[in-house]
């Protein structure tokens, strides 16, 4: 897939396997080991403990600190073997069953979805997206919130293989069209009936796509002169990782956004402030052939328009999605809500390798905001995080006015420095990490996790490691347990990887039970269970030669905070990432995503339009089908918590 992971930071800002390197090295010297110091971050610093957050969207995602004491044991499933059959295989005890396909009619009278990719456009935007992401589940009421509700999910990217009957060669208006509509956001009512989970007709069910009317709110608006154009401001892209708001809404992340424009315009150059976010000239997926949109020498402001965070009403079907400007540009991965003394806080990652943590901070209580028809997230301060080798950390203000951001340094006001949200954090000398994922917050304790997916390492005379395939799992607490301080403590969670290939990174994984890798997706479940989802690249997911052949198909797993220990609870069918994680009010129903099942592996085989089903043809095992990406939907048998 045409996904960009090379780095375009060029700052000498430290990378946080330098970090990691010196703090472990100093730790050894001081008897401590790697797994000693795991649990010093999550279980051993005490925490404050701040208001409870509450509100429609409150969830177990967006929680805040309510509790320090375990309950007892909080793994009570048999782990699953790893597997490498093309179906989903969920621990002994549970059920789990698949609804959202790609395709299916988001009302029953909708276009039905054609097994053979024929599907128009027109039809594509009255059905559930391609390559599902991030999820949220926003109960309807108090009284049946735990069996009615509505779902948001994120559709990331197409793969033209799947989406298209026939290989778009060449690239015309209704290709880009197609796509357009597959990407985005569905919004569906789902309700448990007959002890079935399914998708029912609702005036709330809405697609939001790559053409969908928005607007820009913050710093930058649509009359900022870099974002200005005559192309009407629409769509969301790349919609990857999510969070939700405890005053309902829906938050969408535009991750590798770059991908979508190029031009054929030989005298056109890209601007250095584009190249830091890899905006290439030209690209595999040629749209700004057939859409002018997309072309960069005609429409050059249409970058601008994208890396944002998207916020969404879903219990308004006629409200316009508004792109949060203050929280930065960059490519988001996801967006994890916190609160302290009522403050909103949400952090949010950028996916790349060398990339940046960042964190934003409202200036007064959220609903004191809204009270005054302010938007929370308009009203307040961005950060990025550095790391210390020390076992500390620091947010850097990306304020204008503050440190290196200034005038006299070509920062012109705050819009400047929200369009250009990396060079910022360059300059104020952020730490760099491996591909930051998704975050999030514990209730027990305030701890918060962060996934780094993995990294090709930044070798240097204090880092001697070469490559780090199998990412990790940080953690830290912020200080005084208020997530709003602009100091924390971190620790490593886990060093994911396979102790059977030590050559193949100098940190030797230290995960305490089932082995995994490239974690991506987390989340904290009320009584503390971090669920872990892996997106290990179909270019090394099962192969032994890049240390995955022990590991299996992507999959999730649960870890238990306190004694880490990690059990695969879920495991997906060939080609697939796990991602996308939320569950109903009480803790009794899950969902996920299964997004890209048979994308093209050398594992595997390499799928074509005209054999689609070369790795995968989950669900429907249709001889003349094709893989869809589908919610998958989890209950313990005779009930439960999940994973207890
Ligand atoms: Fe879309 Fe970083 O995963
Ligand atoms: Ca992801
Ligand atoms: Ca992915
Ligand atoms: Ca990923």
């Amino acid at each position: 897939m045409p996904v960009d992971r090379e780095t375009s930071n060029s700052s000498k800002n430290p990378s946080i396997d330098e970090v990691i390197s010196t703090r472990l090295s100093r730790r050894s010297l001081l008897g401590g080991g790697v797994g000693a110091a795991a649990l010093v971050g999550v279980g051993a610093l005490s925490a404050c403990v701040p208001e409870t957050p509450a509100g429609p969207g409150a969830t177990s995602t967006t929680a805040s600190p309510t509790t320090v004491a375990p309950a007892g044991p909080l793994l009570g499933f048999d782990s699953v073997a790893a597997s490498t059959a093309d179906r989903i295989v969920v621990a002994d005890g549970y059920v789990a069953e698949v609804i959202l396909p790609w395709g299916q009619p988001i009302l029953s009278g909708g276009p039905a979805w054609k097994a053979d990719g024929s599907n128009t456009a027109a039809e594509q935007a009255q059905q559930i997206g391609f390559n599902h992401d991030g999820i949220h589940y926003f109960p309807l009421n108090a009284e049946e919130g735990n069996r009615k509700g509505v779902l948001a999910l994120n559709h990331e990217y197409t793969d033209a293989t799947q989406i298209y009957a026939a290989a778009p060669s060449p690239v015309t208006a209704e290709h880009v069209a197609k796509a357009l509509a597959a990407h985005g956001v569905s919004i569906v009512q789902v309700e448990l009936r007959n002890n079935k989970w399914r998708l029912v007709d609702s005036p709330y069910n809405r697609r939001i796509t790559g053409s969908t009317p928005m607007t820009m709110s913050g710093p930058v608006t649509a009359a900022h002169p870099k974002v200005a154009s005559s192309f009407p401001i629409e769509g969301t892209l790349n919609n990857c990782g999510n969070g939700a708001t405890p005053w309902g809404t829906y938050l969408t992340a535009e991750e590798n956004w770059n991908q979508y424009f190029g031009t054929e315009d030989a005298a056109y150059v890209v601007p250095a402030e584009a190249a830091r976010y890899g905006v290439p000239k030209n690209n595999s997926l040629k749209w700004h052939q057939a859409n002018q949109r997309f072309d960069l020498a005609v429409n050059p402001n249409e970058i601008n328009r994208f890396g944002w965070i998207v916020e969404i009403d879903p219990f308004d079907p006629q409200s316009t999605p508004v792109k949060r400007t203050a929280l930065g540009r960059y490519k988001h991965e996801g967006a994890a809500f916190a609160e302290s003394a009522g403050v909103a806080v949400l952090y949010s990652g950028d996916d790349e390798n060398a990339e940046y943590l960042y964190k934003f901070v409202g200036n007064a209580p959220w609903r004191d905001l809204r009270a005054a028809s302010k938007s929370p997230l308009d009203e307040g301060d961005l950060y990025v995080a550095k790391f210390n080798d020390d076992g500390t950390g620091e947010w850097l203000p990306l304020i204008h006015g503050v440190g290196p951001l200034t005038v006299a340094n070509g920062w012109a006001d705050q819009a400047e420095i929200c369009i250009r949200t990396r060079a910022a954090a360059d300059a104020v000398g952020a730490t760099k990490m491996h591909r930051p994922e998704w975050v999030a917050v514990s209730p027990i304790d305030g701890t918060v996790f962060c996934t780094l997916t993995n990294g090709s390492g930044n070798v240097s005379a204090a880092n001697p490691r070469t490559a780090n395939p199998y990412g990790s799992i940080m953690s830290w607490k912020e200080a005084g347990g208020d997530f709003r301080s602009l100091t924390f403590a971190w620790d490593v969670f886990a060093f994911c990887g396979d102790p059977a290939y030590p050559a193949l990174t100098s940190a030797p994984g230290d995960i305490v039970g089932d082995l995994y890798g490239s974690p991506d997706g987390i989340a904290v479940d009320a009584e503390g269970r971090i669920f872990i989802q892996t997106d290990i690249s179909n270019s090394s997911q099962n192969l032994a030669s890049k240390g995955y052949d022990n590991i299996g198909n992507n999959q999730m797993l649960i870890a238990d905070p306190f004694t880490r220990e990690t059990r695969r609870f879920f495991v997906g069918p060939r080609g697939c990432e796990i991602t996308g994680v939320t569950m109903t009010p009480d803790s009794q129903t899950l969902f996920i995503n299964v997004q890209h099942p048979g994308e093209a592996t050398p594992a595997f085989g390499t799928p074509t339009n005209a054999n689609p089903r070369a790795v995968s043809n989950w669900p429907d095992y249709d001889p003349n089908g094709r893989p869809r990406s589908a919610t998958v939907v989890i209950r313990k048998i005779g009930g439960g918590s999940i994973g207890s």
